[in-house]
């Protein structure tokens, strides 16, 4: 099982992206979370291309995007041209999730699905085998700062369960409300990969926050 923690930029200072990009790489965190949404499948909007750009000049880290857009295969082959890691789409936003996924496959990315709270994982079932990583919402999307739904980390576990009899390499990432309150209970329910965005950058040592945060 990995231990991987995502800061998610969302939560950065776009006044200050260069900097607060580069804390991120000279941090514990192996990956960098990039938020982006449209106003139209969340009720906010974060950010696109050209802010995408200028993290990755910064980092050399494994860029894991969040898309929380509707018609996400519009877009899907541009983030993946744009040096990403990982691709995730939401299920909720596709008609044909396995289709989505072997297609962000053949741009030579990995594919990852995520899902809203209401979503249970069983819905994920038959196509495990086509995804890379699961991105459990832990609050609804659209904003950094909200409080921990209570219950994701069971959803956690029972993914878990899922993937091992499966006998898929799928991955499980979680987003939204963590900190180093809960991050050790998380990676103990299955999660591989945390996203934190204010529990890193609103800490006074981000870097410091990332260890807790592995060390927890
Ligand atoms: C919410 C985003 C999250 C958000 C997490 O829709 O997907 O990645 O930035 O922020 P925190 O860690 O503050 O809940
Ligand atoms: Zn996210």
């Amino acid at each position: 099982m990995a231990k991987i923690i995502s800061p998610s930029m969302l939560s950065a200072d776009f006044g200050h992206l260069d900097r607060d990009t580069r804390m991120i790489d000279e941090s514990a965190a192996e990956w960098v979370h990039i938020d982006v949404m449209d106003g139209v499948f969340v009720p906010n909007i974060s950010f696109g291309f050209p802010v995408l750009k200028a993290i990755r000049k910064a980092t050399d880290k494994f860029l894991d995007v969040h898309l929380m857009i509707v018609e996400p295969m519009k877009y899907a082959k541009r983030f993946a041209e744009a040096g990403v890691q990982l691709v995730t789409i939401h299920y909720e936003a596709v008609d044909d999730v396995r289709k989505a996924l072997e297609e962000i496959r053949s741009y030579g990315v990995m594919a990852g699905v995520s899902i809203k709270p209401a979503t249970p994982v069983s819905v994920l079932e038959e196509i495990l085998d086509v995804a890379d990583l699961v991105l459990i919402m832990s609050v609804e999307p659209g904003f950094g700062g909200q409080s921990f739904i209570e219950g994701s980390a069971e959803k956690a576990s029972e993914l878990k369960a899922m993937i091992d009899r499966a006998g898929t390499k799928t991955l499980i990432e979680m987003d939204g409300g963590i900190s180093a309150a809960n991050s050790g209970m998380l990676f103990a329910a299955g999660c591989d990969a945390l996203v934190a965005g204010s529990a890193v950058f609103g800490a006074q040592d981000p870097k410091a926050e990332i260890v807790k945060m592995l060390n927890s």
